[in-house]
């Protein structure tokens, strides 16, 4: 091959790097990192983006040079030359993209196993996934639940999912982890937050019509911000001997999401609204129980006082 042709070749691949290079840099691609697994994913991304433009600047320089050089004259009628092939070329172009994707696939099963090991003792929260919404129960902390996922920063929490009804997913972007919850089966994934602050949580695998509001937050606090939340639960779920059942506060830990009702300030949008509904109590309690036209069962979600407090809430005159 001629020097020029080579020089040629090289100038244009250095150009596509350096301008596919500055987008890959200068654009703000990911969400802020948020957890220490966050750190190896985001690695194995743009290590995949820098073996993505290693490729690119090769393939875009040789087509740009052969367009230009190679283009047929507009009163070229003849033949190209009957060129069989380049063994040479062909063994290099099995032989790279072979060794890059080994690259890639070491680092990801090295991040993996990495991602998947937990860094000292996990907090243990059990994840229920359901249309379309999400529960964390907190087995060590009382069996406290919450809808949205309260973690303390710097320690592992080993989320434990499973789903009641059909396939979700969980998706935290700053955080990177996911993974899918899927009935019958238990699936489970750490997460080291590194930041406190609010995060979108989010389901990732269409569910249904409800899909895209199935979301609620991860709110990673200080262990100390941690410990009081827990404490205060404690105290909501266990109300004072001879004390009364929190309705409205069931109402908003579990309804909220799906339901309006102007009472408890909800404005879910999934499920019926509930200021325009009017049922019989029985029908609001076996509605509650067994679920039913998109709507989970709370049966065993909430004890029999809980339920029938909430019956009281719904369909009484009081609230
Ligand atoms: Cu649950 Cu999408």
């Amino acid at each position: 091959m001629r020097r020029g042709a080579i020089v040629a070749l090289i100038s244009i691949a250095l150009v596509v790097a350096g301008i596919t290079t500055s987008i890959a840099y200068f654009v703000d691609w990911l969400p802020e990192q948020a957890s220490e697994e966050r750190q190896g994913m985001d690695l194995v991304f743009w290590v995949t983006v820098g073996i993505c433009i290693f490729v690119f600047a090769i393939v875009a320089s040789v087509s740009i040079y052969a367009g230009v050089k190679f283009r047929v004259r507009p009163d070229d009628e003849s033949d190209g030359p009957p060129i069989h092939g380049h063994t040479g070329v062909e063994i290099a172009w099995t032989a790279v993209p072979t060794i890059l994707v080994t690259i890639i696939a070491v680092l990801s099963a090295v991040v993996l196993a990495q991602n998947d090991s937990p860094k000292g003792d996990p907090l243990r929260v059990e994840v229920l996934a359901q249309q379309y919404a999400w529960q964390f129960t907190y087995p060590e902390q009382g069996g406290i639940k919450a809808t949205s996922l309260y973690l303390p920063i710097d320690r592992s929490t080993k989320l434990v999912l499973t789903a009641r009804d059909v396939l979700h997913s969980f998706w935290v972007p700053e955080f990177g982890q996911k993974q899918d919850a899927v009935p019958g089966i238990v699936t489970t994934i750490l997460i080291t937050p590194t930041k406190t602050g609010e995060y979108r949580l989010i389901c990732t695998e269409l569910c249904g019509l409800g899909h895209a509001l199935m979301r609620t937050r991860a709110i990673v606090l200080s262990q100390g911000d941690f410990d009081v939340w827990v404490d205060d639960q404690r105290k909501a779920a266990a109300p004072p001997p001879g004390g009364e059942i929190d309705a409205k506060g069931i109402f908003t830990a579990n309804c909220a999401a799906c339901h309006t009702l102007s009472k408890a300030g909800t404005s879910g949008q999934v499920g019926p609204n509930l200021d325009e509904l009017s049922l019989g109590a029985e029908r609001v309690e076996q509605q509650i129980r067994n679920g039913g036209g998109g709507m989970p069962p709370f049966e065993g979600q909430l004890t029999d006082e809980q339920i029938n407090a909430l019956v009281q809430y719904l369909t009484g005159s009081n609230g």
